[in-house]
């Protein structure tokens, strides 16, 4: 028995000295220490050896499990050491590479243009404010003096949610919104998205943005609305610039007028950009409509003030010379990094 038990630890310290990971290293205590490994099996056999003998049997088992653990821990040890080694070498960083660049995105042109003239109308003393794209019917057309059968629903037809609620077709909704819970005087700006259900082509969109603007005071008049917009083009497109205004019709305006202004590229000679005119058109304006106020509960005969809508795309695309509308919508990195 003492030497089948000397043999067994001879050796399974051979194979441990020999093993060359831990998983060799688990394999090797499996097969001695194990519920059917070598040692397991002789302590079983104590059955057959006799009363007498078996404390001394017993002794050497013992002696020769603890010679097997020791050297299990030892080379466990020194396994993970190596594995450490090996790790930490693979894993080396190399401070001196070159890094990897990242690449930043670029600001959207309308952003750009919006901010632009956000700049403008902030340094005149307005504030910007926005209103939900999802409406409802009363606030997009209804109080803008657009009742149900107006032939200006048919012109601006949208997605409807349901017979009261809508995609706005407009931002004049946010002007009636800013009137019903704010004391005059009133000074703003509100951009924001509009979605109406036109096709897709060089100057159309089913989405884009428009820039409302509403002042509401005592004693605002149409000289009010000229010099404001008049300020407001010199800033955008040039100290040059002129403002022509050209009677037109709105609902919730009266008088009603288109703004052009003299075309920045060819300063009203007449070029490619302003059709050989020398003019361009790049908003809609007037003084609120008497009903619009009342029905916001706004006392006309106390107060007045005047509106304009700006469509932001235009302005993106005169400012920066861009002939198609939807190079705007396509966000290819190499075109918008041009601006
Ligand atoms: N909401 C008008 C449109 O979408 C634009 C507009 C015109 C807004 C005149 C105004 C305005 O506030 O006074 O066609």
């Amino acid at each position: 028995m003492q030497e089948k038990l000397a043999k067994i630890r001879e050796e399974a310290l051979a194979r441990l000295n020999a093993a060359a990971d831990s998983d060799a290293i688990n394999e090797i205590r499996l097969a001695y220490l194990g519920k059917k490994g070598q040692l397991t099996e002789v302590l079983k056999g104590m059955r057959d050896v006799a009363p007498e003998d078996r404390p001394k049997v017993g002794e050497w088992v013992n002696d020769t499990r603890k010679a097997i653990e020791a050297k299990l821990e030892e080379v466990q040890k020194k396994a993970a050491e190596k594995a450490l080694a090996l790790r930490l070498e693979a894993e080396t960083i190399d401070v001196t590479m070159p890094a990897k660049s990242a690449s930043l995105g670029h600001p959207h042109p309308n952003t750009l243009a919006l901010k632009e003239l956000e700049r403008v109308f902030v340094g005149m003393g307005y504030e910007v404010v926005e209103g939900p794209e999802i409406e409802y019917d009363y606030y997009n057309f209804e109080a803008l003096n657009i009742p149900a059968g107006h032939p200006a629903k048919d012109e601006q037809d949208t997605f409807y949610i349901n017979d009261k609620i809508l995609l706005r077709t407009q931002t004049s909704p946010v002007q009636v919104r800013t009137m019903e819970k704010t004391k005059p005087p009133i000074r703003i700006v509100a951009p924001g998205r509009v979605f109406r259900s036109d096709d897709v082509d060089a100057t159309h969109s089913p989405c884009f943005n428009q820039v409302e603007g509403l002042v509401i005071d005592k004693h605002i008049t149409f000289a009010d609305l000229k010099g404001t917009l008049a300020q407001f083009a010199r800033e955008m497109f040039g100290p040059e610039t002129k403002v022509k205004f050209r009677p037109h019709h709105f609902p919730f305006t009266e008088p009603s007028a288109e703004m052009d202004v003299s075309c920045f590229k060819c300063g009203g000679k007449g070029c490619r950009m302003c059709k050989g005119s020398g003019w361009i058109e790049i908003l809609g304006c007037g003084m609120v409509h008497p009903k619009v106020l009342r029905m916001s509960g706004i006392d006309p005969e106390e107060y007045s003030g005047f509106a304009f809508g700006i469509g932001l795309e235009r302005i993106t695309l005169l400012k920066y010379e861009i002939d198609d509308m939807r190079l705007l919508y396509e966000n290819d990195v190499r075109f918008l990094n041009q601006f």
